[in-house]
């Protein structure tokens, strides 16, 4: 059996929905896992999908998937604007990182505009609300070659 994908995401994203919807869009978390586990499902693999509003459980996540995970996607909130520790922590694995967010950070204000986290990352996906989750599981199915269910 495959090893799972990983979507982590951080702080106060467990209050999409509420929090600042023209920005971040209507849609919960418990939807967006939702979206991400059926599009995982299309691609013949599994996730494994987690959020926290603390930075020490983020970083014991990430070192877990050095072994549990076949790919990481990442929403770092705040986080991936302050946090060399989860940085440190992302450059441990060997396996392919997807950075992503909701909105596109590079378009909002200054101190938005630099991720640590880019400083790991394979790639990023952002700007597509909800649907940046799901294009990046698809994006780290892609490079783990999950293209398809199995009969
Ligand atoms: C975010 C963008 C970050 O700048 C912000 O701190 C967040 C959410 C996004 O998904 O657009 O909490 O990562």
């Amino acid at each position: 059996m495959a090893k799972p994908i990983h979507v982590l995401s951080g702080p106060n994203l467990n209050l999409l929905g509420v929090r600042e919807p023209e920005i971040y869009g209507r849609e919960t978390l418990a939807d967006i896992q939702a979206r991400c586990e059926a599009r995982a499902k299309g691609l013949g693999c599994s996730i494994v999908f987690r959020q926290s509003n603390h930075e020490g459980e983020l970083i014991d996540w990430v070192q877990q998937a050095r072994t549990e995970a076949s790919a990481l996607v990442i929403n770092p909130a705040g986080y991936g604007h302050t946090s060399v520790a989860l940085l440190d922590a992302l450059k441990t694995l060997d396996i392919p990182i997807v950075e992503c967010h909701l909105s596109n950070p590079a378009a909002r204000e200054t101190f938005r505009r630099k991720t640590y986290v880019s400083l790991a990352a394979t790639g990023i996906v952002s700007g597509f609300g909800g649907a940046s989750y799901e294009l990046a599981v698809e994006a780290a199915a892609g490079l783990i070659g999950a293209t398809g269910a199995s009969a």
